[in-house]
This record gives structure tokens, sequence and C-alpha cells, in this order.
């Protein structure tokens, strides 16, 4: 393992964003309030994206908040130290974000009336756009050749671990009242009707108007623009902007411009042993 890294309870986490006492003060100290939303995903599937829908949802679709401040500020990560300036503040809803696994969260969690809105993503492109975050981002050691990143994503031996285990560990809440499965790929397909739904699972209300606003503001373009929303305003000492844009591409099926048939097979191969006892049909797999 490199330096840049540390294991706790069996996942890899980057020494530069937080440590392990952030960890142990997320899991068993942090009071979870039942008027909390939480963004979960497994990293590069979509978390910006939600950080700036929910922002949009409960400002009415009103982009000022989103314009002026970070989203990391807006929705912050409960794992980043910096998150317990937030918890002073009493807001209702309190909105979070976390890449952690089920394992991993907040203890005070369970029982309470908080939501969560897990975002999936089809693995293979949360892998190519992590191939390219890792280039540009302290957080990750360099990816070295896609081949060789390839491997390590498969084999879960990353930060934030496995693609496999975070997504099954989540999907246990799937028929929860408090848990909410929502895709990239549904986002792709038809943001309004996603943002609808969202917004139903929230118990929010939004008129046409102020619909059409979310959909405007939270479109790949709208957000490219905004450098508190696309991550340009993170200073150099975290990311290398040169090397990748935060919001790359912004499509489904950009996996198919990197892996090549035999390494499409292998992940075929792999996805299907890691999931044959799991029921559930996302987008990806029709
Ligand atoms: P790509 O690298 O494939 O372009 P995360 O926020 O979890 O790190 O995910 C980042 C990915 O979400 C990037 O994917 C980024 O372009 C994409 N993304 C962010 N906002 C988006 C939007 N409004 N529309 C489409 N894709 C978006």
């Amino acid at each position: 393992m490199s330096d840049e890294y540390f294991e706790y309870k069996g996942i890899l986490f980057s020494s530069r964003a937080l440590a392990v006492k952030d960890l142990e003060f997320v899991e068993n100290e942090f009071q979870v309030h039942d008027c909390d939303v939480f963004n979960v995903t497994y990293p590069k599937s979509g978390t910006m994206w939600m950080m700036e829908l929910l922002s949009l949802i409960y400002t009415n679709g009103d982009p000022t908040w989103c314009k002026a401040v970070p989203s990391w500020e807006r929705v912050p990560w409960i794992e980043v130290p910096a998150i317990r300036k937030v918890i002073q503040k009493n807001n209702c809803p309190r909105l979070f974000t976390t890449h952690l696994p089920r394992s991993h969260f907040c203890k005070s969690f369970s029982g309470s009336k908080a939501k969560v809105i897990y975002t999936a993503r089809d693995p293979r492109d949360a892998l190519v756009s992590l191939y390219h975050f890792a280039k540009m981002s302290v957080f990750f050691e360099d990816p070295g050749s896609f081949p060789q990143f390839l491997k390590k994503y498969l084999s879960g031996d990353l930060v934030y671990g496995s693609w496999f285990d975070h997504i099954k560990g989540w999907m246990e809440m799937m028929g929860n009242d408090n848990f909410l499965l929502n895709t990239y790929e549904d986002l792709q397909k038809d943001l309004r009707g996603s943002v609808v739904r969202i917004c139903t699972f929230l118990g929010k209300e939004l008129d046409e108007r102020a619909l059409d606003s979310v959909v405007e503001n939270a479109s790949f373009k709208t957000m490219s623009k905004n450098s508190v929303a696309n991550v340009n305003l993170l200073s150099e000492e975290y990311t290398e902007h040169g090397k990748s844009p935060f919001l790359r591409k912004g499509v489904s099926g950009d996996w198919k411009n990197h892996l090549t048939v035999p390494q499409s097979k292998y992940f075929d191969c792999i996805y299907k042993e890691k999931m044959k006892d799991f029921n559930y049909k996302f987008p990806w797999d029709e």
C-alpha cells in the first residue's frame, strides 16, 4: 500500500483527505437528524450532479446558492473533517454527501427517518471516469496504465473499496421508505422525470417553472460553466485541472471508447460472478 493511503476496517482511504479519527467520528459520534438527507455514491457515479440537484430542489429552482457557494459547502462530505462546522448549524434539512460504504456509515442512522439517495452508475463508466480523475486528483495515486487500473478496480483495491461491495451494501436498504435508488443513466435519460421522482421522495413540491429551472441549472452545460459546481475552484493543491476537467464528458457508454473487446469480456465475466446472487436489474444490465 502506498503512503498516500491507509486502511480502515478493510477499506482504503486517502490520507490527504481524512484520517482514522474522522472515520471513527462519523461512525460512532455523528448524530443523524431525522430531517437529514444523504447523497450517497461510489466515486464518479454522479455525486456532484446530485449535489447540484439537491441544492436546486431545496431552493425551489433558484440558482443563486449554487452560483455563490461551492457544492462541497452546500452538500458537504460527512467523512471530510470540515463537516464539523456544518454540524453546528441546525439546518433542517441538512444535506450531506458521502462515498462511505454502508459498513462505515453513521451508527446513529439506524432507526432514524433520515433519507438516503443512492446514485449508481454503470461500473464501466465509473471506472473510466475514475481513471481520468485519478490522474488529476491528489486523493488518488497515479492510476498507471488503463489495464493496470482495470485490474485494481475489479479487485476493489482502491480508495472507498470495491464497486460491487459498495452497491450491494447500500442496496440492502432497498424497499425502505427512507431509501431511493437513482441511477446516473436515469438522470441522463429523463432528468425532469428523475427530479420529479426525487422531489416526491423528499416530500418537496415544485411548480413547473421551478422544475424547469432545476433541469436547466443542473444540465452538464450549465454546470460546466459554473466554477462553484465543477470544482474548478479547488486549488492546485488538490487537483491538476490541466490533466482532465472534472466535468469531463458527462455521457453514458464512454467505456466503449476505453475497453477493448477482451477487456470488456473480462469485465462482464467478473461482473456476472460478483453479482450472481443479486436479482436487481440496472439500466446497464439490459
Ligand atoms: P465523466 O468523467 O464520465 O464525464 P462524481 O461527481 O461522482 O465524481 O462523478 C463525476 C462524473 O459525473 C463525471 O463523469 C462528470 O462529467 C459527470 N457529471 C457531473 N455532472 C453532470 C451533469 N450535469 N450531466 C452529466 N454528467 C455529469
